[in-house]
């Protein structure tokens, strides 16, 4: 019988497990760490803000599991291959990464300064690249690894006023797809998540203008569940991604997003 004859353990866990979420002081980042450290995994929180970071940290272990702050900008090569050696020499080894840092400037093909869609593609894009280059060479010594990157809806379709969020976004689908089949033969999976509206304040720039009436309209004619997400409604098909549970799912997409895209 092959090693893979039989269902994976039940319930679903992550015991055993060393994780890595970038973006991991805020929102769904904050909420996936959370999620993983739960499941059984040790989770280092990392982000370009300490004191989010330090946060998730407190959060994890108020809870009773195991997790630890890291301050990096997904942007350094030099900064993420410095966490990556980190983990790798205290932990021995790296599992799952959540590749999820990212930022959001609103502005259309002509109102998008240069500046913008320099910024959003060096974190959003390159970033992510960063952050899987620093981590595949310990995946790969140890034949086996789940990275799931943060993309979002916006890499599916087109929506106003949101250039290049979108354009990023959409590098980031096809990322992950690239990512899955380089790497398949490894034993490293890479999936994404493309969450739909969530509430975490990260699309301030784009529906900061609306009152709640107008934003309940909004929501109410986008989503066919009728609400926002929250980073927690994001969370498990994480810690779902990064277990044994999806260990035949490579270079998939997941929108996350109450029916959004499906409308
Ligand atoms: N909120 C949504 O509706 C939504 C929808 C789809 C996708 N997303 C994606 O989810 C991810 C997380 O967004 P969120 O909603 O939790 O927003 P958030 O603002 O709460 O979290 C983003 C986190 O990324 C960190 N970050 C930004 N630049 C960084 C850098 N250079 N290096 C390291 N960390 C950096 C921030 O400090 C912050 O903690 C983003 O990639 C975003 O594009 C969000």
């Amino acid at each position: 019988m092959t090693e893979t004859a039989e269902a994976p353990a039940t319930p679903l866990s992550l015991t055993g497990r060393v994780a890595l979420v970038t973006g991991a002081g805020h929102g769904i980042g904050r909420a996936s760490a959370l999620a993983l450290a739960r499941a059984g995994a040790l989770v280092v929180a990392s982000d370009l803000d300490l004191e989010g970071a330090t946060e998730t940290e407190r959060l994890i272990r108020s809870a009773g599991h195991a997790g630890v702050a890291a301050a990096a900008d997904v942007t350094d090569e030099d900064a993420m291959r410095a966490v990556v050696d980190d983990i790798v020499g205290t932990h021995g080894r790296l599992d799952i990464v959540h590749a999820n840092a990212g930022v959001l400037m609103a502005g259309t093909a002509l109102t998008q300064t240069l500046d913008e869609w320099d910024k959003t593609f060096t974190v959003n894009v390159r970033g992510t690249f960063l952050t899987a280059r620093a981590v595949l060479p310990q995946m790969i010594e140890q034949k086996s690894g789940a990275i799931i990157i943060t993309a979002s809806v916006s890499g599916l379709i087109g929506e106003p006023d949101l250039a290049a969020y979108n354009a990023s976004k959409g590098a980031l689908v096809n990322l992950t797809r690239q990512l899955a089949v380089e790497y398949a033969e490894h034993g490293i999976r890479v999936n994404g998540i493309c969450p739909g509206w969530i509430e975490t304040g990260f699309n301030d720039p784009v529906l900061g203008h609306l009152d709640s009436e107008e934003l309940d309209q909004l929501v109410g004619q986008q989503v066919p569940l009728g609400r926002q997400g929250t980073a927690e409604d994001i969370a498990p098909s994480v810690v779902f991604l990064a277990s044994d549970w999806a260990r035949y799912i490579t270079g998939q997409l997941l929108p996350i997003d109450g029916g959004l895209t499906s409308m």
